[in-house]
């Protein structure tokens, strides 16, 4: 798979031609079990390979693309699902606007000699855009909504997706990439002939105002206190290293983890493989790992007293569909925008942070003791790992399902899937054994779980802004 040649990535979307809805038709209209098709799905994928050992992109934390952790598995039987909650991060991305890695190359570039690995740079230019999503997480965030409309479809008789995303323009760019997978596929069982379905309205929310899809808390305690004691005892093995190939370089601490970023960022800009992707070995890439779990761990996570009070405003609008009453919310809810809760199916648009701060706030990966900033614990005592809960893609699935004939008899269930790994939910524990095996959780257990939310966050919420 590997040595696959990388196809030319799209420049611009939509990224699908005309042929694709059809070949990929056969796969859908068989009515194969998903699972099956998943496999087909992964198969006919036109995200280019990057020509980096998986063993290496599954420690590229955040900023990994997307795949899937667990396998997605059907509902039990006896379960039909009634309503499907996807919360979806952007798709991989340019570096952010204050992204300085220029600054590492230039003082590489200072060196008096530059050899081995680093021979590249005598006329490297660095050419990384900012801040927009790539055409590989626009393919990323199509494929997405090909296979969310593969589970799902049945779900399309309560009509289309309501869809919402964030301001950002990556973010409202994921969405409508999301949107178009999502059509392409419905258009190619119904008609595949005419013309793709329109795109989906999106709604878009400001971030200059309260957004339930973007974390914000101007008092939040800066996780830079703990990344930067992981930093400086991680990076200055590596700068020795680096600095035997460029003779009077004076690199900084920080220097090495805008290498490592630059790796991954001009991988997955230009695939294949980014020249810098040789100066790291296994090991590096464990440690800078580490800094992004212990970054999301104290930036809107557990380790952050002010973290998850910023997915408080989400979680309230997710009772409110799972439940089909009003938002009941004083944080970030804006009630002036629309909120329709006659859907089956909504797709929301986000950023990682905000997602961490969702898992926070309802009880998702819940470890027990805060992560080390100062050193990388052994792999049988890691349970945070960002790549597995915000890669680029991420993507959270609460699904309502409808259990043993309805009339109230079952009663509705919970259960949620973060990049395909099914969640355990011990925070809603119903004291039954046989659901918690499934994953599952009644829905009134679910919302009696969510105090924290309920309650607006305690009094957290004022505590950002006071
Ligand atoms: C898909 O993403 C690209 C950016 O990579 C963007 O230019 C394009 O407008 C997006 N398509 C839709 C339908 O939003
Ligand atoms: C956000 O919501 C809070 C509470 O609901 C409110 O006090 C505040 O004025 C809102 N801020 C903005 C910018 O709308």
């Amino acid at each position: 798979m590997e040595k696959a040649p990388s196809p030319v990535l799209p420049t611009v979307g939509p990224f699908i031609s005309k042929a694709t809805p059809s070949k990929r038709k056969s796969t859908v209209k068989g009515g194969l079990l998903a699972a099956t098709g998943i496999l087909s799905l992964l198969a006919l994928s036109r995200v280019p390979q990057l020509g980096v050992p998986e063993k290496i992109q599954r420690h590229w934390g955040q900023y990994s693309p997307y795949f899937p952790v667990g396998e997605y598995a059907q509902p039990p039987p006896g379960c039909v699902i009634d309503q499907v909650n996807i919360l979806q991060r952007h798709g991989a991305r340019y570096p952010n606007d204050d992204d300085d890695y220029y600054k590492a190359v230039r003082r590489l570039q200072g060196a008096k000699q530059l050899k081995g690995d680093l021979k590249f740079l005598k006329d490297y230019e660095y050419t990384l855009g900012v801040d927009d999503l790539l055409a590989f997480g626009a393919l990323q965030s199509y494929e997405a909504g090909e296979l969310a409309h593969m589970r799902y479809s049945q779900l399309l008789t309560n009509g289309l997706p309501f869809v919402r995303a964030s301001g950002m323009q990556r973010v409202v760019d994921t969405a409508g990439n999301w949107s178009l997978g999502f059509m392409h596929s419905n258009f190619a069982l119904s008609s595949p002939r005419g013309e793709p379905d329109s795109p989906l309205p999106i709604q878009i929310i400001s971030e200059e105002r309260n957004d339930t899809l973007n974390n914000d808390c101007p008092n939040a305690p800066n996780q830079d206190y703990y990344t930067d004691q992981w930093l400086h005892r991680f990076a200055p093995p590596i700068i020795k290293k680096l600095q035997k190939m460029a003779k009077g370089a004076h690199l900084e601490d920080e220097d090495v983890k805008r290498l490592l970023d630059l790796c991954i960022f001009e991988t997955i800009a230009n695939a294949p493989k980014s020249a810098f992707c040789d100066l790291f070995e296994y090991q590096e890439w464990k440690d800078w790992e580490y800094w992004g779990d212990v970054e999301k761990y104290y930036k809107t996570g557990y380790g952050d007293p002010l973290g998850p009070v910023q997915g408080v405003g989400y979680i309230n609008e997710l009772l409110a569909r799972l439940t089909g009453t009003p938002v009941a919310d004083r944080t970030t809810h804006d009630a002036a925008l629309p909120f329709p809760l006659d859907r089956a199916l909504y797709a929301d648009f986000t950023h990682e942070n905000l997602m961490v701060a969702v898992y926070g706030a309802m009880g998702l990966f819940d470890v027990s003791k805060h992560l080390d900033p100062t050193r990388l614990p052994p792999d049988e005592d890691r349970e945070w790992f960002a790549g597995r809960m915000v890669p680029f893609s991420a993507r959270m699935v609460v699904e309502r399902l409808s259990c043993g004939g309805g009339d109230g008899g079952g009663g509705a269930l919970v259960r949620i899937f973060v990049n395909d790994a099914l969640q355990p939910l011990e925070f809603c524990n119903d004291g039954d054994e046989d659901l918690a095996e499934l994953g599952l959780c009644t829905l009134a257990s679910f919302v009696a779980s969510q105090g924290y939310a309920r309650r607006s966050g305690d009094g957290d919420f004022e505590k950002c802004y006071e």
